[in-house]
């Protein structure tokens, strides 16, 4: 098969390269470019049409705004990585028969309830799940493509390791009162092929439901990082963006989840520690 990953240099995107590489035709693209990747910036509408036109069966998309603090300054950037290039992008994924796997978030739900499914209907709160919630609409439209929504995803990643990156700091502010089911990056790439054929909206998360301070106390415990975790909620964060308080993603479509903590922590401790 011949997949096309866009936002390939970033977190979840560069881990899907690399691992749906052993297995198939993968192509890639980001921002900048550079590093075996194509440049492509996805505000540049004409850019998304041509890149498409190369024959493609599977495009991938993880690019556009992901940072919740800086969507919520710039709404208008925000809405120009992660919707306005939905129209186009989707023209061309039907122009070239191919189908389009879109990665959304948590965020599009207010976080006032026990746990969402896929029947749950978005009601965001903040900038970034306005602008995803817009962009799953535009893909939805169609009823060929699939939307995945993940949650908080840990891990390690070969191109962008902004999750590990952060225990080399002297210290981390994690929120004890957030809490989410987090998914173990490693796991998502070998899961994938169990939803090829699926469209609509699917949820993907991890076995076990805990606070950011705690993934991060146990990450930085397990990792034997230097890193102090300072607890903080919603009185003493920094007031950058509203932030739902418990995304408890589950699914009724199917039976796939992400192992517990305990579990990607035993993988995760098996690699090569975070850079002093
Ligand atoms: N990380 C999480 O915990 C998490 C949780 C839930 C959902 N998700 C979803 O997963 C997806 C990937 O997230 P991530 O954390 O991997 O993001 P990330 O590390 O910030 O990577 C974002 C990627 O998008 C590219 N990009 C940004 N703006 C662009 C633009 N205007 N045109 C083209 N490319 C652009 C970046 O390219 P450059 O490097 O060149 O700038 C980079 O490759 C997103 O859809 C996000 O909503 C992530």
């Amino acid at each position: 098969m011949r997949i096309l990953v866009l936002g390939a240099s970033g977190f979840v995107g560069g881990a899907l390269h690399a691992q749906l590489g052993a297995h198939h035709e993968v192509a890639g693209t980001s921002r900048r470019g550079g590093s075996g990747l194509t440049a492509l910036d996805l505000t540049d509408h004409r850019a998304v049409r041509e890149t498409l036109t190369r024959g493609v069966d599977l495009v991938i998309h993880t690019a556009g705004v992901v940072d919740l603090a800086a969507a919520q300054r710039d709404p208008d950037a925000a809405h120009a990585a992660n919707v306005a290039p939905l129209p186009a992008l989707l023209d061309a994924v039907e122009a070239a028969g191919a189908k389009l796997v879109y990665f959304s978030t948590d965020n599009v739900f207010d976080g006032t309830h026990d746990h969402y499914d896929e029947t749950a209907t978005p009601a965001p709160i903040n900038v970034y799940g306005h602008t995803k919630a817009a962009a799953e609409h535009l893909v939805l439209a169609g009823g060929r493509h699939l939307v995945i929504r993940l949650p908080l995803v840990y891990g390690r990643s070969p191109r962008s390791d902004k999750f590990l990156a952060r225990f080399s700091a002297p210290s981390i502010q994690a929120r004890t009162d957030i809490v989410s089911n987090p998914l173990y990056l490693p796991w998502l790439a070998p899961a994938l092929p169990a939803l090829a054929d699926e469209s609509g909206v699917v949820h993907l998360a991890g076995a076990e439901t805990v606070s950011r301070y705690e993934l991060m106390t146990r990450v930085r415990d397990r990792l034997g990082a230097p890193a102090r975790i300072v607890a903080t909620d919603r009185e003493s964060a920094p007031p950058d963006c509203p932030r739902p308080l418990r995304l408890v993603l589950r699914s009724v479509r199917h039976r796939l989840c992400g192992p517990d903590v305990g579990t990607a922590l035993d993988d995760l401790s098996a690699g090569p520690a975070p850079a002093p």
